[in-house]
């Protein structure tokens, strides 16, 4: 044995050598950079692992979210996901990931107030927003928006100061509904609604998107419940895209509102948050239940995706996506039928019996139904990725914090396998 080791370790004998070597195994996990030590000859580099999109790679050690995929487990901070969306508000629910415990009644008071009196954002910001074009996709502009904030709070570079770091983490919990609904606003020409803090979180933002000549818009209590729960489902999902983007952005030492913009541009993409997007698309295009069958056939000849399905973590039922269904049902009982819901759910039925779907162990996911109630509710499709936005603000900057706070992080800077040509002398254009 090379090295040596008290607890439990795996042996990797390398056959170029034949020397053998004692990997320590911790909490179910090897570390990369004790491969480095494995060389064929002296000099050589040491051994790397690739792993292209990290699917078993562990980029950090985190006590936020749990997830267990195969038995369809979340949990925040410990608290399963069922709990939160029925006992929970998205704000105090937002407080368990930014602060790790549930608050007691006065510290959920004086955030709630905190987050209440940053929902302003500076007329500039208005200004800002006006030079979008009319059609502008409400993603694109929610995410140079919020890079843009990083130039109003200049104090926000400081990310070793815990209370910078907790300044900017109000603040950002509590515009991203106001620039979100500015972006909803613009599009249809409307005059931007400002906040009205005498209503809740989720009540505001209705207002802020809704609010025509009334003197006080008054949110419909089952809606304003039923966006309360989509936002505490939305609000953490462990390492996903968007939340390693902020990670990484956010591993340089830039301030939160630029890494916020980069984990909200990694939730854009079709196979992120803009997946719910896609699923609208993909029920339009169906267009009729009896279409269900041909569809899914042309899924299966690797035609088409069957948006909404598949997770990387979760190979059985996304918890999300019950709590999702049940919750678009009551919807609908307020707004009336959604023809793409008795789509969806035939799509649904015969995907679950199907070979293709079992044997890869693909199954609704909290983007297949969530469309469908936003929908619903009458918002375009081009805003649905921003409604993933809004809340999971909240976990990027719990992950950020952790981040900042865990000493054994460093700068994400990975790897390559350079594939390319080898060194070669530069050829004069005349002779290429
Ligand atoms: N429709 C058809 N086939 C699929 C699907 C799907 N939605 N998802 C995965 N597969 C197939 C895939 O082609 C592969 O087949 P094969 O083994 O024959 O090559 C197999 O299932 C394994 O899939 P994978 O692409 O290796 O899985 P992944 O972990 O890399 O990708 C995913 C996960 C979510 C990107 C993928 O399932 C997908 O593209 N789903 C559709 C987009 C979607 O709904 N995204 C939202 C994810 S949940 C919300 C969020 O976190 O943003």
């Amino acid at each position: 044995m090379d090295n040596e080791t008290d607890g439990h370790a795996l042996t990797v004998i390398d056959n170029r050598t034949g020397r053998s070597y004692a990997i320590p195994i911790s909490e179910g996990t090897v570390r990369a950079m004790d491969f480095r030590q494995i060389k064929a000859h002296e000099g050589d580099f040491g051994l790397m692992v690739y792993d292209p999109g990290y699917p078993n790679t562990a980029s950090c050690r985190s006590a936020i979210t749990h997830i267990d995929g195969e038995t369809s487990v979340l949990e925040y901070r410990g608290y399963p996901i069922e709990q939160l969306a029925e006992r929970s508000s998205y704000l105090e629910t937002a407080y368990l990931l930014v602060m790790g415990e549930l608050p007691t009644k006065p510290q959920l008071e004086e955030w709630i107030h905190d987050i209440t009196f940053h929902t302003y954002v500076h007329e500039n910001i208005k200004k800002f927003m006006e030079g979008f074009n009319y059609d502008a996709h409400p993603m694109g502009m929610l995410v140079g928006t919020v890079g843009a904030l990083s130039t109003f709070y200049t104090d926000a570079k400081h990310v070793s100061d815990p209370l910078s770091r907790h300044i900017q983490t109000q603040r950002l919990i509590a515009k991203m509904p106001t620039i979100a609904a500015f972006t909803y606003r613009h599009n249809r020409g409307l005059p931007y609604v400002y906040p009205d803090n005498d209503l809740t979180y989720t009540g505001n933002f209705l207002s802020m998107l809704w609010k025509m000549s009334e003197p006080k818009y008054q949110p419909n209590r089952t809606i304003e419940r039923a966006i309360e729960v989509l936002f505490i489902l939305h609000a953490d999902h462990e390492q996903n895209c968007s939340t390693s983007a902020m990670r990484a952005v956010g591993s340089s030492d830039a301030d939160p509102y630029s890494a916020t913009a980069a984990a909200a541009a990694a939730l854009y993409g079709p196979l992120h948050g803009g997946a719910n997007e896609a699923v609208i698309r993909m029920l339009q295009q169906i267009g009729d239940k009896s279409r269900v069958g041909g569809f899914v056939k042309a899924v299966k000849n690797g035609e088409d995706l069957l948006w909404g399905f598949g997770h990387r973590v979760y190979k059985s039922y996304d918890p999300r996506a019950k709590i999702i269904k049940k919750t678009a049902d009551e919807v609908l009982e307020q707004t009336g039928p959604n023809p793409l819901l008795e789509i969806a759910k035939e799509l649904e039925r015969i995907a679950l019996e199907d070979d293709y779907f079992i044997e890869r162990k693909l199954y609704p996911n909290v983007d297949f139904y969530s469309g469908i109630i936003y929908q619903a509710l009458g918002f375009p499709v081009d805003m649905f990725p921003v409604l993933f936005a809004i809340p999971r603000t909240a976990g990027w900057l719990a992950q950020w914090r952790e981040m900042i706070e865990d000493p054994e992080q460093k700068i994400a800077r990975p790897r390559q396998v350079y594939i390319g040509p080898d060194r070669r002398d530069y050829v004069p254009m005349g002779e290429r």
